[in-house]
């Protein structure tokens, strides 16, 4: 087993600075050695310039000289290095990797920054302890503790330790981000017990996943896997997402109809919101008294289920049963907490202790929803959902079962996102809130109107861009859980791995949106100017969704993001013609698996009648 070369590079995308260089070439003879080294710097060089940050290669070297190990390692506010360790045939990838790995840590520990920030041309730095490190791993039996960590590389994507489990929860955008950088784009991560393959800012790579169809990754599997069977039901586990769709794809999305549902939907907002300041204000409300109520994000959800459930189903539900307002939010927020319990319980006490009762109290809701539905809807009050049960005959069971999926895919995402937009708007100059105040206006005119909803919302060019950045920045971690039914190669130009049959797969969503390379350097910041953000022929995202992923991709893709997209803008537009203000927002947080929220509550003050 021989180990012929080490060389560190300060990664360029053109071509890479040589840092430090090891050569261990005796076995050749003398006259060899000089050609031979200049064959190796050419094309280690050539392949450490061809790694991009955050990658690992291996490549057959050039002329059957063995195997070069290629490793990118990034650093937040630095340079990426590269190491290359040229190796005979014989010689174990791990320990290899491990080399690279550990000379790049000993670079970075000791060689001062600026010494390699300011590298341009190939330097010959000399470090003792990288080659001793060199002269270490000449035996590779020698350097075992170290491949024993390594050892993941060898299996499929790496093992992220389980310590990203405690980091996870904390900052679980950032923790996927750095991992990523660490170890390439897919990896296996340890949360809470449970292994899951991850898949990050890699459009080719999300591509392949999310383009498979079901007898390959399952979605329905993967989410019966966490408690969504016993949780949300088999109905609407195996059947309601279908039938959602449908309705979606058939009775929203075309054009015709949105412009006609949309401003009913936009009055049953402002409706939603006078009935809620009503209730909590009580008698002796005047028009321009001022609601003072304690979270802006429990307001707007209750604003936004109330007027889900009035436009798209029916307003008989809610005007015959005012609580059920309140018991479908608490059941929403019972079965997040149940899925977060569940994930770190073993199956025999998650049953017992969240799924069964949890299971229960969604066949109570169903069996109040079914009374509901049974007495009809005069004709004018009902909406796509209703019209959809009855033309299709679903049997009343099945439709109450059903509109607790919808509730659950269609409220708090949308609630979470405008109040989310409200939060980054007031955190902007003075001048931008007006010209969104000045648009707020001229978008509920417009929606008085019968037609031109779909042109409104478009020239309200500060709040859409407003609610297309915060979907952006507040997009889920970990999402598009998929299960995989038979094993699945996934190969790009920088990862080739094998995910075996039954893992599960999640699609890091905001991975991309923090990445630099996507959304340039200034990607983690919230910012209003994107050139993405252009004025777009109609109302759904105007990017793709490879690179806007927060309503995932392929076979799955939320069909629903249209009609969200308008709905915050809509949300916002009331809140800000009612000159809503923030007493105070909290820092963000990534904890529950949905759009990011904030860490406590955001209190907000509102004039009940809607500015001139
Ligand atoms: C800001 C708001 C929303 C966000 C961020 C969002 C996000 C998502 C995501 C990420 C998925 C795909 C999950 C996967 O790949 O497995 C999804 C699926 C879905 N969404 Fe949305 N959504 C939103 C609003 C809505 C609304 C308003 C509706 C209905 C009116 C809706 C209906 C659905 C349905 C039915 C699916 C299932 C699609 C399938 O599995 O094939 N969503 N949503």
């Amino acid at each position: 087993m021989k180990l012929l070369s080490l060389i560190l590079y300060r990664w360029q995308e053109d071509n890479s600075v040589e840092l430090v260089n090891c050569e261990e070439l005796t076995s050749f003879s003398f006259f060899h050695r000089g050609p031979l080294r200049e064959h190796i710097k050419f094309h280690s060089r050539l392949i450490a310039t061809r790694t991009p940050p955050g990658q690992r290669q291996s490549i057959d070297f050039d002329q059957n000289l063995g195997k070069c190990y290629s490793w990118s390692h990034p650093e937040a506010g630095g340079s990426t290095i590269t190491a290359t360790v040229l190796v005979d045939g014989e010689y174990p990838m791990r320990v290899a990797f491990a080399l690279a790995a550990e000379a790049i840590r000993i670079l970075r520990e000791t060689v001062p920054k600026d010494t390699v920030e300011a590298a341009k041309a190939d330097m010959a730095i000399n470090s003792p302890e990288i080659q001793a490190l060199f002269a270490k791993f000449q035996n590779p039996a020698e350097a075992d503790k170290l491949t024993k960590i390594e050892k993941d590389l060898e299996e499929g994507p790496p093992l992220v330790s389980g310590s990203c489990g405690g980091r996870y929860k904390e900052d679980p955008a950032g923790c996927i981000r750095k991992q990523e950088l660490l170890v390439g784009k897919i990896f296996w991560i340890n949360l809470a017990g449970r292994r899951m393959v991850v898949v990050g800012s890699d459009a080719e790579a999300m591509k392949q996943v999310a383009m498979q169809p079901a007898t390959v990754l399952s979605a329905q599997r993967a989410v019966a896997e966490i408690g969504f069977e016993y949780l949300l039901g088999p109905a609407n586990v195996y059947r309601g997402t279908t039938f959602h769709k449908r309705v979606l794809k058939e009775e929203v999305n075309p054009k015709a109809k949105l412009e006609a549902l949309l401003p009913i939907f936009s009055q049953a907002l402002s409706r939603a919101l006078d009935d809620e300041a009503g209730a909590l204000m009580g008698p002796g409300t005047t028009s321009d008294s001022v609601l003072a109520h304690p979270d802006a994000f429990h307001l707007v959800r209750r604003c936004i289920l109330r007027a889900t459930l009035d436009v798209l189903v029916s307003p008989s539900l809610l005007h015959r049963d005012p609580s059920l307002l309140s018991a479908l939010m608490t059941f929403q927020d019972h079965v997040e907490d149940a899925t977060a319990k569940a994930a770190v319980l073993p199956r025999l006490l998650s049953l017992p202790l969240c799924l069964w009762p949890m299971a229960l109290s969604r066949r109570r809701l169903a069996g109040r929803l079914r009374r509901l539905l049974a007495g009809d809807a005069p004709d004018g009050g009902r909406g796509p959902w209703l019209r959809a049960f009855q033309s299709e005959q679903v049997p009343l069971k099945d439709a109450a079962e059903f509109l607790i999926g919808l509730v659950f895919a269609a409220h708090k995402n949308p609630a979470i996102g405008a109040a989310q937009s409200l939060c980054f708007l007031r955190s902007l100059d003075g001048e931008v809130q007006e010209a969104a105040t000045a648009e707020a206006t001229k978008l509920l005119a417009a929606m008085g109107q019968e037609r031109g909803a779909e042109e409104a919302l478009l020239a309200a060019t500060t709040l859409r861009k407003c609610v297309l950045e915060t979907m952006r920045v507040t997009a889920h971690t970990l999402g598009a859980l998929r299960y995989a039914n038979a094993p699945l190669q996934i190969e790009t130009r920088t990862s080739q791995v094998t995910i075996p049959q039954g893992a599960t797969i999640a699609v890091a969503h905001n991975s991309t949106h923090t990445d630099t390379r996507v959304w340039g350097s200034e990607a983690s910041e919230f910012r209003l100017d994107r050139p993405e953000w252009a004025r777009h022929e109609d109302i759904s995202s105007p990017v793709d969704p490879y690179k806007l992923t927060t309503f995932s991709q392929g076979v799955h893709k939320c069909p629903g993001e249209k009609f969200a997209l308008a709905v915050m803008q809509m949300m916002m537009a009331i809140l800000l013609a009612r000159d809503s203000r923030l007493v105070h927002v909290p820092k963000i947080s990534f904890e529950r698996a949905t759009l990011a929220q904030r860490e406590g509550p955001v209190p907000v003050t509102l004039r009940l009648q809607a500015l001139a």
